[in-house]
């Protein structure tokens, strides 16, 4: 089949291209800028799409022979053996950066006990995202910095062609990637080069500690069933203050927390304080015992998917979950009436110490939240 293509007046094989003369070779400007297409004082620009041949076009029409409107491209001129060491130091201090976050990564990871539902180091999870940052950053910031300071620079054009290379062509190709690589500095600079395989070698370091994750809490059976509320722990508002018998009028509703080490946060803890007239719960069993003169305290946290179970009907003692709309009825121990819920909301057994604070008697008696495979409840 022939190629009825009209020969482009910048046109020509890649090896002539690839072997061009690069610009710094000529006497038409300084720098070390190499052109491997067409020369950029006179080729249109492609993607302009003035000088590229449409894809299928059986007649090899080109489109457009607009003037050559690419922008002249300025070389900055090239660095001194002073300044290109400089840089080299530049970039090798940017990777050792990154080893160096690396080495923090896996040294923070390890270093900080962290049991799951326990009070954690707040500053253990910003730690590893300022040492990834470090390790990824120096890397990624180390190469610009390369590319910038000590790797030729180079504009190149490539026009379209069939594919399929030419054994010549193939040829050319490896022989202008040899010489990239000897452009990038990498054979003759060893310091550039050892610190950048050392810093994009500890990358591969970086997943270590996800896969010694992994399992970490294996066979913590318990873990998905506590909560933070233990024996004796006061009952307080989002604000830390505790709450006393008697600072909730009859019908008041209140949001409480564990009085422990981030227990305001803990998203397992939240619960709802209730208080109505004795005679109004209809509590049964060990449920009574669990109740305090006509208060009650259920965990807010939905067991049908998790919602937040905040709104409380006063007349009629309702607790509704906005998400799917199950109500539970606070008096007779939040079962469920209606809705997706499975099951009632935990109830808190709860007291009051001897200065007249609201303690919890210990945990929720069930896991709380949604009921799930596995669990029983
Ligand atoms: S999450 Fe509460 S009803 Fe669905």
């Amino acid at each position: 089949m022939t190629d009825n293509r009209p020969e482009h007046p910048d046109s020509g094989s890649l090896p002539d291209k690839l072997s061009s003369p690069r610009p710094s070779d000529q006497a038409s400007g300084p720098g070390n800028t190499r052109e491997s297409g067409v020369s950029s004082g006179s080729h249109t620009n492609s993607s302009s799409g003035t000088d590229l041949y449409t894809a299928g076009h059986g007649d090899g029409q080109r489109h457009g022979d607009q003037p050559a409107q690419a922008a002249a491209h300025a070389p900055p001129a090239p660095l001194s053996e002073r300044d290109a060491k400089i840089a080299e130091r530049k970039v090798a201090s940017l990777f050792l950066l990154a080893v160096i976050g690396v080495i923090s990564f896996i040294v923070t990871f390890f270093a900080q006990e962290q049991e799951f539902g326990q009070p954690g180091n707040v500053y253990f999870t910003p730690l590893l995202g300022v040492f990834m940052a470090m390790a990824l950053g120096g890397v990624g910031a180390g190469a610009v910095l390369w590319a910038k300071l000590l790797m030729v620079d180079e504009e190149a054009v490539q026009e379209r062609h069939p594919f399929g290379s030419k054994p010549d062509e193939r040829a050319a190709t490896a022989k202008a990637l040899k010489q990239g690589l000897a452009d990038t500095g990498l054979p003759r600079r060893k310091l550039l080069r050892n610190t950048l395989l050392l810093g994009a070698g500890s990358l591969a370091l970086l997943p270590l500690p996800f896969v010694g994750f992994l399992g970490r809490f294996q066979h913590k059976e318990r873990v998905l069933g506590t909560t933070s509320w233990v024996e004796g722990v006061r009952l307080i508002r989002q604000n830390g203050t505790p709450v006393k018998l008697g600072d909730l009028q009859i019908g008041g509703v209140e949001s409480v927390f564990p009085d422990v080490f981030h227990g305001t946060i803990a998203a397992d803890s939240p619960a709802l304080l209730i208080r109505m007239r004795p005679e109004e719960l209809r509590l049964e069993g060990e449920q009574q015992d669990w109740a305090y003169q006509g208060h009650v305290v259920y965990s807010s946290i939905c067991t049908h998917l998790g919602c937040p179970v905040k709104l409380y009907e006063q007349q009629t003692h309702y607790l509704l979950c906005p998400c799917h709309q199950s109500i539970f009825d606070a008096s007779t121990g939040a079962e469920v009436i209606f809705g997706p819920a499975a099951r009632a909301l935990p109830q808190l057994a709860i007291s009051v110490d001897d200065e007249g604070y609201f303690i919890a008697e210990g945990d929720f008696a069930e896991p709380i939240g949604p009921s799930y495979w596995e669990r029983g409840t």
